[in-house]
């Protein structure tokens, strides 16, 4: 079993990964393997609607981390994603990624657990948090809970540290979906599969003629 962490911050061992990391310790002590993929800080585009990856799963740009992130994502049985919080929202760079790698490859990370968390130094960190949600309930990825809304705070990894409460909510987070992922395991030893979907009926806004 392997949960995919997903570091959306342009520091590489910045407060994210930290949070990232207390999560990692408590995945192995239970027994499930982690990967810990960066987004990197380079340039990344953001989605520009132009359907190319419908019904590919895949971006038509392939200069960024975007596809291999995909492949990665449809390979792991659980994804953490962690953001800094940027003026109460995802950090931009990786909102750009998030919106590419969801927008028609959302339907292979199906049945997949998933958590946010999110790093901020003061506020913001509910907005962001929620933001994280709506890409794994549009998805049908259970969500992994804890004891608290996921959050860190702090401006440098050894403030993170310090926020006790932050770190023990995200090993329960790591913990709870632990339980998910046996439960789901479980489940299919023994026969139990997700209901057949109905075909996906799409309505706008619009008040028919
Ligand atoms: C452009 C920018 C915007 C930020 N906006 C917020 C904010 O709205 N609220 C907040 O508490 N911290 C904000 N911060 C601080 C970071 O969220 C915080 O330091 C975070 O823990 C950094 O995580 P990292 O080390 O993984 O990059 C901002 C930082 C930057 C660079």
């Amino acid at each position: 079993m392997k949960v995919l962490l997903l570091n959306g911050s342009p520091h590489e061992k910045g407060c994210t990964y930290t949070a990232l990391m207390e999560m990692a310790g408590q995945f192995q002590k239970r027994g499930v393997e982690t990967e810990l993929f960066w987004i990197g800080n380079g340039p990344v585009r953001g989605c520009i609607d132009c359907k190319s990856c419908w019904g590919k799963g895949r971006c038509v740009f392939d200069d960024d981390c975007v596809n291999r992130l995909i492949e990665k994502i449809a390979a792991c049985d659980g994804l953490v994603i962690g953001t800094p919080v940027y003026f109460g929202g995802i950090a931009g760079g990786l909102k750009c990624v998030l919106d590419r790698v969801f927008y028609d490859a959302k339907r292979l990370f199906s049945g997949k657990p998933a958590a946010g968390v999110v790093s901020c130094r003061r506020g913001g960190a509910g907005s962001t948090f929620d933001q994280l949600n709506k890409y794994f309930t549009i998805s049908s990825m259970p969500v992994a809970s804890s004891q608290y809304w996921n959050s860190v705070h702090g401006d440098a990894p050894e403030e993170v540290r310090a926020d006790l409460e932050g770190m023990q909510t995200l090993r329960l987070t790591a913990d709870n979906m632990t339980w998910l992922l046996r439960s789901i395991q479980a489940a299919r030893a023994a026969g139990v599969e997700p209901y057949e979907r109905e075909v996906r009926v799409k309505t706008s806004f619009y008040k028919p003629q």
